[in-house]
């Protein structure tokens, strides 16, 4: 076991969280559900409470009652009104602006306060739910009044959401302005992605079966595929789209996260930076992009009018808070090349966007083909190859793909899957996948966090997408229609390969259950 693996200490240690922005919907919607759920589960220290601060007109009283009206709606599972009394009563209130050194006084004196009534021994840790604008000042200001000082054995720690920066100049910009204020190992990146189940499952998927390792390589694998699909379009998110786009939006952070899993060397155990490093490696390994690579290998769409699940849906330039003439993409397509040992040759195809036909986030690994030797005389006349698919969501699970002789006297072949559905094996989990993040923050582990140099990494390799894309404004937008997969584009960058990409949702089951039709090929006979 590592030492203060939480793993290993179930009970995270007596604490204060500090919710920045603590009226606005990440607190309703997933961190006070989060904390029930660890509550619930006997996960939340007894010697706890939270302290929310916000510019927001309200008072310990009100906030507690306004929580209390939300947290049912959000509640992933039925909430246990027994938990949340006693949550609630250990819940205060301070109002304040994010600059104003009075209100951080009227902080420090709550904490202060609520550390003497629920014995959580001067350990706090701050989330900074807010616009990405106010975590440096936060930072300076909480470092003004000695709020992230650890003295006496006592711990202090930040929870920074994304976006880290948009580029990869402000990136660096933020890591400095937080390192002045704090050590590395006090600031937690926080990256949604990795508090899903089956996201963490990647690596234990990968490292705890000796049968899959082996093949987890250039010998063995054609390329590598990630989805991440959306049928919802910007939401309420308009004017922060606009400037963001979904490059900046999912690709640094939620595709790197699924990419260095996937891609990572075996660390020497799980403790933080061995893991880190390893996913840092990857990152530095991806090809840098020429110019040339950007223009051929990277493709982006803008959703126009469509239909989504029966409903006809506007297009993005005539959503709220969207200008109608907008060159913000809401679809990407990228290939990469890892240039290292284990994948050199090996391409990593990676797309997301708003607004398609299908929510699917996924990782495909497309196995080579096998020889055809044994059936050069026989009436098959395409082999199918293997396919591994791991299914983050909204499926939860494992499938594998493989070649069986469809019965009958005439040899063909069908592609059957072998399944794992988390939900069965494992009984539906009602999380909202903010509590194994929070507990790690609560016991010290960052190994679900982005380091520094890794999301300096992840921007590194997106920097050139950026700089040839603002260079070439976008054409021709909008290029795919709501519901579709995507511009026609994306899938030439694999039909150019001789490849395509797995076409979600459109496996069909005979009645015996399990032989699914594939690729454009269809059933190989
Ligand atoms: C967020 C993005 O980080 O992730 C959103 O800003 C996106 O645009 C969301 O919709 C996707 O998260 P999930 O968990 O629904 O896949």
């Amino acid at each position: 076991m590592i030492p203060n693996h939480p793993d290993s200490n179930p009970t995270a240690a007596p604490c204060i969280m500090v919710i920045f922005g603590a009226t606005g919907d990440l607190t309703k919607r997933k961190l006070i559900p989060a904390l029930c759920n660890l509550s619930q589960d006997g996960l939340l220290p007894k010697q706890f409470a939270i302290v929310g601060y916000a510019t927001n007109d309200y008072t310990t009283e009100t906030f507690r009652k306004m929580l209390g009206e939300e947290i049912p709606k959000f509640a992933p599972a039925q909430l246990d009104l027994k938990v949340w009394e006693s949550l609630s009563e250990r819940i205060y209130y301070v109002r304040g602006d994010f600059q104003d050194s009075e209100a951080y006084k009227r902080l420090k004196e709550q904490i202060e306060q609520a550390d003497k009534t629920h014995g959580t021994l001067g350990n706090r840790f701050f989330y900074l739910a807010v616009a990405p604008r106010f975590f440096s000042p936060i930072v300076n200001k909480l470092g003004e009044c000695c709020l992230t000082k650890e003295e006496n054995n006592s711990w202090a720690r930040v929870i920074v959401e994304k976006p880290f920066g948009h580029d990869l100049e402000s990136a660096k910009q933020l890591n400095h302005d937080l390192q002045q204020v704090l050590t590395e190992n006090q600031i937690y990146r926080i990256d949604h992605y990795l508090g899903k189940e089956t996201v963490q499952n990647v690596m234990v998927f990968r490292f705890s079966n000796n049968i899959i390792e082996p093949l987890w390589n250039r010998n063995y694998v054609d390329h590598v595929q990630i989805t991440a699909a959306e049928t919802v379009g910007v939401e309420h998110r308009g004017g922060f789209y606009e400037t963001a786009g979904a490059l900046r939006d999912m690709v640094p952070n939620h595709l790197f996260q699924l990419l260095t899993m996937t891609a990572m060397e075996p660390p020497i155990s799980f403790d933080a930076d061995q893991v880190r490093n390893k996913q840092a490696e990857v990152l530095h390994a991806i090809q840098p992009l020429s110019p040339e690579d950007v223009l051929k290998n990277m493709v982006r769409g803008q959703y126009g009018v469509g239909t989504v699940d029966g409903q006809r849906v506007a297009g993005y330039r005539s959503e709220p808070d969207v200008s109608p003439d907008s060159n913000t993409e809401t679809f990407v397509a990228l290939k990469l090349q890892i240039d290292n040992w284990r994948w050199a040759g090996v391409p990593f195809y990676l797309r997301t966007g708003k607004r398609l036909a299908q929510r699917t986030t996924e990782i495909v690994i497309q196995f080579r083909r096998t020889p055809f030797v044994l059936f050069r005389n026989t009436t098959v006349k395409n082999l199918e190859t293997n396919r591994l698919v791991i299914h983050i969501q909204p499926e939860e699970g494992i499938s594998l793909s493989f070649g069986a002789k469809v019965p009958g006297s005439i040899m063909k072949l069908g592609l059957v899957n072998m399944d794992f559905d988390y939900g069965t094996y494992f009984g539906l989990e009602h999380s909202t996948g903010y509590e194994r993040l929070l507990r790690d923050c609560m016991a010290g582990d960052p190994t679900l966090f982005q380091r520094a140099d890794m999301v300096e990494a992840g921007w590194n390799v997106i920097q050139p997408i950026l700089d040839v894309w603002r260079a070439l404004p976008a054409r021709g937008f909008p290029n795919y229609a709501a519901g579709s997969w995507g511009p026609i584009e994306a899938d030439d960058l694999l039909e150019r390969d001789g490849r395509s990409w797995r076409r979600i949702g459109e496996e069909e089951v005979d009645k015996r259950g399990r032989i699914a039709i594939p690729d454009r090929a269809g059933i190989i006979t």
